[in-house]
């Protein structure tokens, strides 16, 4: 299994997650993160730390084309291990439904 990324962080990008990653799995798009499945070891403690509550065990249902996406892009974008300031207005998106369809970027962001 892995952890996964989902909706919610799109435009959110807290970035608190990337702090606690033992084997920092997590890269960087230009309005969210995703995790590496073949990189997580599955160990929970970036969950609890997401204040968007955007972060998920691929156990839970419906996370299929989650997983996919996360698998997809870590490939593509780069590593990110130290956590930056977030958007300005992520406060503002949490919550916002139709976040993959109006706002995901498959822009790659900057790394560390
Ligand atoms: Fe990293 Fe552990 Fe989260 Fe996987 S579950 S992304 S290894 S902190
Ligand atoms: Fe996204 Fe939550 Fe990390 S909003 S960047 S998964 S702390």
């Amino acid at each position: 299994m892995t952890y996964v990324v989902v909706e919610n962080c799109i435009k959110c990008k807290y970035m608190d997650c990337v702090e606690v990653c033992p084997v920092d799995c997590f890269y960087e798009g230009e309005n969210m993160l995703v995790i590496h499945p073949d990189e997580c070891i599955d160990c929970g403690v970036c969950e609890p730390e997401c204040p968007a509550e955007a972060i998920k065990p691929d156990t839970e249902p419906n996370l299929a084309s989650w997983l996919k996406l996360n698998a997809e892009y870590a490939k593509a974008w780069p590593n990110i291990t130290a956590k930056k300031e977030a958007p300005a207005d992520a406060k503002e998106f949490d919550g916002v439904p139709n976040k993959l369809a109006e706002c995901f970027s498959p822009q790659p962001g900057q790394g560390d």
